[in-house]
Parts: structure tokens; sequence; C-alpha cells
């Protein structure tokens, strides 16, 4: 494994939640970061309290839907960082699906934040890597993506579109010596899952402890990455279950799982 002082990252999504406990943890373990999100005074935060424990870091304030800004983004980190060994696409949003309120355009957000963001993000590294012939990206997706589950039905399509994406790009990518894990967390309390109301507690890590799980991602560089192993368990037997099986019992989860209308 590379000395983690040698290396620059960047994240999106660093400013709250599974990204910014990510940047924490790598900033204790040395790596230089360059951190990217929307939300100002948290992604300042972030990079302050990542100073504090002696990590080389800078933060650039941008919306990953605004390729533009991204491009920006990454050239004043680079500026300032040198050049990119890895990205993490972490930058995501999530909400229900419920069909009395469908709104189609809660789903062109998520797919504009949750796919076209990363591909932004991917879209600014990629010339330098390609010029370097190396480098690694590191999407964030989700095991929401495995299958269409109720209640969160454009949730699931933005991850399931994502990690279709990056298995997509993986070959010609490889061929030109940049690597891409796909990260698939289980639920972790953040705000994207804050205001599900689960009828009962629902068992989700601390970013802290996903952050744990990221960082072995992130150093072991496997293809796919599924935590933890609990959720992966399910989550795979689920996606293998024959779809009359599936649907018989996502049509008895559905209406028991939420304390909304269904
Ligand atoms: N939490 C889970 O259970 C879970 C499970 C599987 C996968 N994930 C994925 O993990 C990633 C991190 O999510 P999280 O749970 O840590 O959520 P989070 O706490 O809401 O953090 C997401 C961060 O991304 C930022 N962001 C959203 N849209 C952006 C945009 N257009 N441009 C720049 N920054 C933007 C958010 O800023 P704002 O606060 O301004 O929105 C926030 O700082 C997401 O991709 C999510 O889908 C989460």
């Amino acid at each position: 494994m590379p000395d983690p002082a040698s290396q620059t990252l960047i994240l999106t999504g660093a400013a709250n939640g599974i990204g910014r406990a990510s940047a924490l943890a790598l900033a204790k373990r040395g790596y230089r970061l360059g951190l990217i999100d929307r939300d100002v005074d948290r992604l300042a935060q972030t990079e302050r309290d990542c100073s504090a424990v002696g990590a080389t870091v800078t933060m650039q304030v941008a919306d990953v839907t605004d390729l533009a800004a991204i491009r920006h983004a990454v050239g004043a980190i680079e500026e300032k960082l040198g050049p990119i060994d890895m990205v993490f696409g972490g930058a995501g949003i999530g909400g229900l699906t419920l069909v009395n309120h469908l709104d189609p355009g809660a789903l062109k957000a998520m797919l504009d934040v949750n796919v076209v963001g990363v591909a932004n993000l991917i879209d600014a590294v990629l010339p330098g890597m390609f010029a370097r012939k190396r480098g690694h990206i590191f999407g964030v997706s989700s095991v929401a993506g495995f299958r269409g589950l109720p209640w969160m039905a454009a949730y699931c399509a933005s991850k399931s579109a994502l990690t279709a994406y990056l298995e997509g790009l993986r070959p010609a990518l490889k061929l030109r010596g940049v690597r891409v894990t796909t990260i698939c967390p289980g639920f972790v309390r953040t705000a994207i899952t804050a205001d599900t109301p689960f009828k009962n507690p629902i068992k989700m890590l601390e970013p802290e402890q996903a952050a744990q799980y990221i960082v072995r991602a992130i150093e072991r560089k496997p293809r796919d990455f599924v935590f933890p192993f609990s959720t992966k368990v399910g989550m795979s037997f689920l996606k293998g279950l024959p779809t009359p099986i599936f649907d018989w019992m996502m049509d008895r989860a559905g209406p028991t799982a939420l304390n909304v209308d269904f």
C-alpha cells in the first residue's frame, strides 16, 4: 500500500454524514485531501477538523451537478495539492417515493446529483489520470441499487443507474490505468436516513463506523465494496431471489414498514 502522505484524494459530499466522517478518518491516516461540497459552513468545519489532526487539506465549494464548477474546483485543488490520485464521489441526496405524491422532479434531482454528479467528478479528473496513466475512482452507490424497493423507487433507480454506469466505464478506464471501486453502504445514520418514518427502529451504522469501512475500501481497492457484512448477505439474498418471491415479500413489506400512507 502506498504511503498515505503521498496520496491525494478528492472527496465530494465532505461537509456531512459519511463524506465528512470519511474525510476525518482519512486525515488521521495522513492522506492529502481536497474537499468539495455545496454546504459551505459545514465544509469549512470539516476542513478545520482535518487540519487540526495535521492533514494537508483544502476545500472548494461547488455543486456536483455543475460540470464547469466541478472542473474549476478540481483544478483549484490540483493547484494547491498537486496531481489527484483518487476521487471519492460521495455527494448524494435521498428521499421517499410515495405514489400519492410521485414528484418526478425529485427523481430528476436524484439522478442529477447521484448519477450525473459522480460522472461530472470523474470527467473532471480523467484528463490528469489518463496523462499519468493511473488513478482510482470510488463511487458511492448503495445496496438500495440492488433492486427496486418500495417507498424508495427514485433513490433505488439513481443508485442502480450509478452502479451500472461505473461498471460500464470500468474496462475502458482499466486500459488507461484508471481503476474503479463501487462502494455500497447499508443504512447509515445521516440526514439522508434521519427523516424516513420507519415503523420499527432500523439498525444503522454511525457515520464514523461507515468511515472505517470506507478507509478499508480506499486502501484495499476492491472492484465492489458492500458493507456491513450483515447487509451484504441480506441484500445479496434479496438480489438473487426469484421475482415472484421478491414481489410477494415487497407486497407485504411496503405497507407495513413505514408510518406514512403507502
Ligand atoms: N446514509 C445512508 O444510509 C446511505 C446508504 C447508502 C448510500 N449512501 C450514500 O452515501 C453518500 C453520502 O450520504 P450521507 O448519508 O452521508 O448523506 P448526507 O449526510 O446528507 O451527506 C451528503 C452530502 O452531500 C452534499 N450534497 C448533496 N447534493 C450535493 C450537490 N449537488 N453538490 C454538492 N454537494 C452535495 C450534501 O449537502 P447538503 O447537506 O447541502 O444536501 C451533504 O453535505 C450519498 O451518495 C448517499 O446516497 C448513504
